[in-house]
């Protein structure tokens, strides 16, 4: 026995070179700037015991039973009061799964959405995980490039002029992982509106949305669209970065005839979401104003890291990299101007103590191997700047 008995779906998923280096990426000597995760230190530790002790007294036997495949209605009711409430986004406690995390959302999307071959249009650079998830489908994966504005989509509108007929568009237009971009509105509504025209589905990946450190927010794109079956954008969210990741507790907004497909799909995968974690976690989100104060917390405690690290990339690189300015999220872009090959880079760096993820690892038709993904989500601003003298250091020893 041996792998040759894996399918030749597991045979193909192979483990990435980048992420076996990046498991040196925990060394204590190692400042990380590679993580997409949430600091712990933030999480609500307290509040978090309380809902514990509070779900096991008041809905114990519930919490430890099976329950409903959508999602506990207590909970899918919060995010329907809720989303209506904060950005307009219609939500009907109906039209919505709770999910295992957003990652499973995107992975039932994909199992009742996708056939081998179908044209799937995504971000390049986009998000691993959904790059991983999708490609589990076997799709046509077809890169649109974006800027500051997020996904450019004149350009996608040439390509479905020239003859490109996608399933689905999935995108991560609000702080965008890995770019920190933002899809501004007239891009947005641009967006709904091709999807209307050339009839496919907006996948609306927004885990980020409410990590904003400045300005005002924009429209979600679910907020553009009709509501209702006709609509064409299915929206994913989670509690991971504004929670804890931990729970897994994750939820998908869509049309009517897509939930109830997604109900199916999730029954044969894991029957429903921990009920223990949507006890918990609704235990946590019901309480008034809690959210919304951790949230200004988190955002106090962001801002100034995402500053820090800005500052040190301008103090140890000045021109010699381009950066976003990010308004909200975990992450920095850079792009270098003098040739650098941040792939080739990274063993450098570990070895001056400092990590990364180099910009090929995001890559889908176009290589980015002189762009570099920094998070400054889990380092205190001092950490952020010595890691970007560091990261200045490991250029200069590279380029010898
Ligand atoms: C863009 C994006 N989507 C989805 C996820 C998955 O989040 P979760 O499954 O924890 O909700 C992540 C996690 O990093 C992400 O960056």
């Amino acid at each position: 026995m041996g792998p040759e008995h894996l399918s030749s779906r597991a045979r193909s998923a192979q483990s990435s070179a980048i992420r076996d280096l990046l498991r040196h990426a925990r060394r204590p000597d190692v400042i990380s700037l590679a993580g997409g995760i949430p600091d712990p230190a933030l999480f609500p530790i307290a509040e978090m015991q309380a809902a514990f002790a509070a779900t096991l007294a008041e809905s114990g036997p519930d919490a430890l039973q099976y329950g409903l495949t959508e999602g506990l209605t207590e909970l899918r009711q919060w995010i329907s009061a809720r989303s209506e409430h904060r950005d307009g986004t219609p939500a009907s406690p109906d039209r919505m799964v709770v999910t295992t995390g957003s990652q499973q959302g995107l992975d039932l999307l994909g199992r009742v959405l996708i056939d081998p071959g179908d044209a799937i249009v995504v971000e390049d650079p986009a998000y691993i995980g959904a790059l991983q998830s999708l490609r589990g489908h076997e799709p046509t994966l077809v890169g649109i490039p974006l800027d500051a504005d997020g996904m450019d989509t004149a350009e996608l509108e040439r390509r479905l002029e020239a003859g490109l007929r996608p399933v689905l568009c999935y995108l991560n237009p609000t702080f965008q992982n890995p770019t920190g971009a933002t899809l501004s509105l007239e891009r947005r509504q641009h967006l709904v509106g091709l999807a209307r025209r050339f009839d496919f589905l907006i996948l609306e990946d927004d885990p980020y949305g409410e990590l904003r450190y400045d300005g005002q927010g924009l429209p979600s794109m679910a907020s553009l669209d009709v509501a209702g079956d006709d609509g064409v954008v299915v929206r994913l969210r989670s509690l991971s970065k504004v929670l804890a990741p931990g729970l897994r507790v994750g939820w998908t907004v869509g049309p009517g005839w897509l939930i109830d497909a997604l109900i199916i799909a999730k029954q044969a995968v894991d029957l429903h979401t921990s009920t223990l974690s949507q006890h918990v976690a609704y235990q946590v989100v019901a309480q008034t104003g809690f959210l919304a104060n951790h949230v200004e917390r988190l955002q106090a405690s962001y801002r100034p890291r995402r500053d820090a690290l800005l500052a040190g990339l301008e103090q140890n690189f000045g021109d010699r990299i381009q950066v976003n300015q990010p308004v909200g999220g975990m992450f920095v872009w850079g792009r270098f101007v003098d040739p650098v090959d941040t792939t080739d880079l990274l063993s450098v760096a570990l070895d001056q103590g400092v990590a990364f993820v180099p910009g090929d690892a995001f890559a889908v038709e176009t290589p980015a191997r002189d762009q570099i993904r920094l998070s400054f989500a889990t380092e205190a601003p001092d950490r952020l700047i010595e890691a970007t003298s560091r990261l200045a250091a490991a250029v200069e020893t590279a380029s010898q």
